[in-house]
């Protein structure tokens, strides 16, 4: 019998490049996954294009009137759409919107989220930015567990790139997002293998 493929609901709110790095490693056949379902808050955003185009089913959510989370009814409606698509893993892929309680109560242990630093090290918006800033040498992304705080979760993996003199927030940003589209589907790709064998 076909080992189970581990189904994935995927949240993003940009342009999708971490998706896109999962998914490709999806279709060369290298993790024991198939994704149900990508979502986002954000009509226009590029994730949406990625699944399409690849015959994954791809919906916008209407978040509501709060920029920082969904309102709840919308975020019953995200909780609706991962059980209907039978989602076992979620998998948050620059989705930039907190995450509340109906959705970690539907899903514990099982919302992962990339986040572009070396948490705790810098976490909330542009992370990247802020490592320069701060004059660190060297930063990197982690991959943790979602709780309710902002990025506080238990840390799952993490990868370090190194912080370059002369180096912009966008040439940073660039060298942490190789690293990203390393990690992310080497992760996703180790929950699917204890799927697959337990
Ligand atoms: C990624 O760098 C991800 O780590 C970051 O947004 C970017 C999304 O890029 N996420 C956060 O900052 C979450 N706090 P992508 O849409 O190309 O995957």
């Amino acid at each position: 019998m076909a080992a189970h493929k581990l189904r994935l609901g995927v949240l993003g709110s940009g342009k999708g490049s971490n998706y896109r790095a999962i998914q490709d490693a999806i279709d060369r056949g290298e993790l024991a996954a198939e994704t149900a379902i990508v979502i986002s808050d954000v009509e226009s955003a590029g994730i949406l294009d990625i699944a399409r185009t690849r015959g994954i089913r791809a919906e916008f959510l209407p978040p509501g009137k709060f920029r920082t989370k969904l309102e709840p009814e919308a975020e019953a409606r995200l909780v609706e759409l991962l059980r209907e698509t039978g989602v076992e893993l979620v998998v948050l892929a620059g989705y930039m919107r907190m995450v509340k309680p109906p959705l970690l109560e539907a899903f514990p242990r099982r919302i992962i989220n990339i986040h572009p630093s070396l948490l705790p090290a810098f976490p909330g918006l542009e992370a990247w930015r802020q490592a320069l800033a701060s004059g660190a040498t060297k930063s990197g992304c982690t991959v943790h567990y979602v709780d309710a705080g902002m990025d506080t979760g238990e840390i799952i993996a993490q990868a370090e790139v190194p912080v370059l003199a002369g180096d912009t927030p966008e040439t940073l940003h660039a060298r942490i997002q190789v690293a990203e589209h390393e990690l992310y589907p080497r992760v996703v790709g180790e929950f699917a293998a204890r799927r697959a064998g337990g």
